[in-house]
């Protein structure tokens, strides 16, 4: 995701305090870095790449940009490529007004139209652009700094994360909607304004944690919150008090439990935009000019293959035969290449040698291709012939948890709009905009921890689940042996009893995934009943609509939502319990052992 720092008070030193703060931010990932600083006039430099080809270019260019208050920016891409143009700070047309922005702009294209239509000339490809063209127009409106500040706030929608200066004011605004801003408080007039806390732990430890509809001003004088009528809003001062190693982790432990933790930002910002629930439609501007194809094809490898997995139930479900395939599998055999189809290749890196290889494979004969992929400009994503983005910030774990959850969400997006108006789109849209609230839920209330209290001490672990929730128990069964190094296996539940039943004992836990109350939901409770027979440890991960809990020892519950949604719920309480077992057992969770992040190798 992207990170955003302000400072003011801090004189001649704003851009080293700018460009340090932005440092601690780099771990979040980023294509991109600017600053912006204000004094009697406005001084903006922004570079596609690493933060040091921003330093470097600002010594090349020989003058250091200076002011009393500056704002800087490490942009993740989501509306448009990486490029020195789209990095942030954007700014007006007569170069008053600087804007940094984490989230998506819902009505962008709205505003821009209506800006274009009076004139405006855009430079950049962002969402964000159309926010200091609104904020400029305000103030040539006349209208006071705080004031165009606000008005401008009320014609966006989506969700945001903004600071704003003006030149010839020495004040920052910032305002905050479903993307985290903080504002730090330091000493002699120093005060911050960030994504982030540790963009300014440097500089101090007290911080005011802003809530959404809320808008700060920070200045020389002081700091202020306000509501977005303009009347000021008490709020507490708390102190952090984390390790210098656990600040890139925002506090958790690992990056694991952060990302697990950022799954409601996560799939918000997947969403953002995409679902119409006045018409009943989902939207996503990326598939405008992808047709209804008549067969799919997935290829992907590891999580992302069972997310693919889970794709090929939903593309079924709606009536277009699909198929999942291992990448490493399909390119090495003879690919099977369906005619008038569609070949999906999931993967959350764009960067996997096995997925891409396949998809050559596939474009080389004539498949129409398209890659489901989180990084904008990845190889994936400039190689085929579509790309729908995920959305989901970077992910710093190895093992892959957001990314999961959002290629999950993306999936429903993708069978949602190539057959579109399908019965039953309302019902799901509904859930899907409850998913972010009640995967917090989750969160909050899981029982993971005393799950894993229980059976610290065994060797083997099963997960098994049907329909969408097979690829849940796979997906569950491959996160805890990779950063619990213990062995774990996933099936298909009908398949229990068809070998793996002869290593069912009562040492060994097995998970079952049961959601609904519909026939899967018996059967798979049926396959339960044959491991409890055999004294396994029986762990149901269910909505309690069935009653599977008569025959579990513990259950983890997840909220009651629609079909579709149910496993991914059911998935965040298995990350939960790899998460807090490796945690136990002392494994090195974010870097597991033999493992990396990205595989470009086949
Ligand atoms: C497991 C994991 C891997 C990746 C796989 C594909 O937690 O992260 O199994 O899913 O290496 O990676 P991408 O999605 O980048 O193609």
């Amino acid at each position: 995701m992207c990170g955003i720092i302000g400072c003011v008070g801090h004189g001649d030193g704003t851009l080293d305090v700018i460009l340090d703060g932005l440092e601690t931010l780099e771990y979040r990932g980023y294509d991109s870095a600017g600053v912006a600083l204000a004094g009697d006039g406005l001084d903006v430099r922004k570079k596609e790449g690493r933060l040091e080809v921003l330093r470097d270019q600002i010594e090349a260019d020989g003058e250091r940009p200076s002011g009393e208050v500056g704002i800087g920016h490490t942009r993740w891409s989501t509306h448009g490529p990486p490029t020195d143009a789209n990095a942030h700070p954007h700014t007006d047309e007569a170069g008053r007004v600087a804007v940094v922005h984490n989230g998506i702009i819902e009505n962008y294209q709205t505003l821009r139209d209506e800006l274009e239509a009076d004139g405006v000339d855009f430079s950049s490809d962002t969402d964000t652009e159309v926010v200091p063209h609104l904020l400029g127009a305000f103030l040539d409106a006349g209208m006071e700094v705080e004031e165009a500040f606000r008005r401008t706030l009320d014609r966006i929608e989506g969700s945001f994360a903004i600071a704003a200066v003006v030149a010839g004011e020495d004040r920052i605004l910032g305002a905050r909607n479903d993307s985290p801003l903080v504002l730090g408080v330091g000493e002699e007039g120093r005060y911050y304004l960030a994504s982030d806390v540790p963009a300014f732990l440097e500089q101090t430890r007290d911080v005011v944690y802003l809530d959404d509809g809320e808008t700060a001003i920070i200045d020389a004088d002081g700091w202020r919150v306000t509501d977005r009528d303009g009347e000021p809003v008490e709020k507490e001062v708390s102190t952090v008090t984390w390790s210098a190693e656990q600040t890139g982790k925002s506090g958790y432990d690992h990056y694991m439990l952060k990302e697990i933790h950022e799954q409601p930002t996560a799939l918000r910002q997947g969403l953002s935009g995409r679902l119409d629930e006045l018409s009943g439609r989902v939207t996503v501007e990326e598939l405008d000019d992808v047709g209804t194809p008549e067969t799919v094809h997935f290829v992907a490898c590891g999580t992302s293959y069972h997310a693919a997995l889970y794709g090929v139930e939903l593309f079924r479900e709606a009536g277009v035969p699909a198929q999942a395939f291992l990448a490493s599998e399909y390119a090495t055999g003879p690919a099977p290449v369906p005619e008038d189809g569609l070949v999906v290749g999931v993967t959350q890196s764009g960067e996997t040698a096995d997925t891409l290889s396949a998809l050559r494979e596939a474009e080389g004969r004539g498949a129409e291709t398209l890659a489901l992929t989180n990084v904008v400009g990845s190889t994936a994503a400039r190689e085929c012939d579509h790309a729908l983005y995920i959305r989901s910030g970077p992910e710093i774990g190895v093992a892959a948890t957001k990314t999961f959850s959002s290629q999950l969400t993306a999936l429903n997006l993708l069978v949602e709009s190539l057959a579109n108006g399908s019965p039953g789109t309302r019902e799901l849209i509904a859930a899907l905009r409850d998913l972010p609230g009640d995967i917090q839920q989750v969160l909050d209330e899981t029982d993971a921890e005393a799950v894993v209290d229980e059976y610290a001490d065994r060797e083997s672990f099963f997960f098994i689940g049907r329909g969408p929730s097979f690829p849940v128990a796979l997906e569950g069964a491959l996160k805890f042996k990779e950063i619990t190094y213990e062995h774990a296996e996933g099936f298909a539940a009908g398949e229990l009893k068809h070998g793996p039943l002869a290593l069912v004992t009562r040492e060994t836990p097995v998970f079952a995934v049961v959601t609904g109350d519909d026939e899967r939901a018996r059967k798979t409770i049926g396959n339960v009943k044959e491991v409890e027979a055999r004294d396994a440890p029986v762990v149901a991960v269910t909505d309690g609509q069935s009653d599977v809990e008569r025959y579990a020892d513990h259950v983890l519950e997840i909220p009651e939502t629609h079909p579709r949604t149910a496993p991914m719920l059911a998935n965040v309480q298995l990350q939960l319990v790899a998460y807090h077992m490796a945690d136990r057992l002392g494994r090195a969770i974010d870097k597991p052992r033999n493992l990396a992040k990205s595989v470009t190798v086949e």
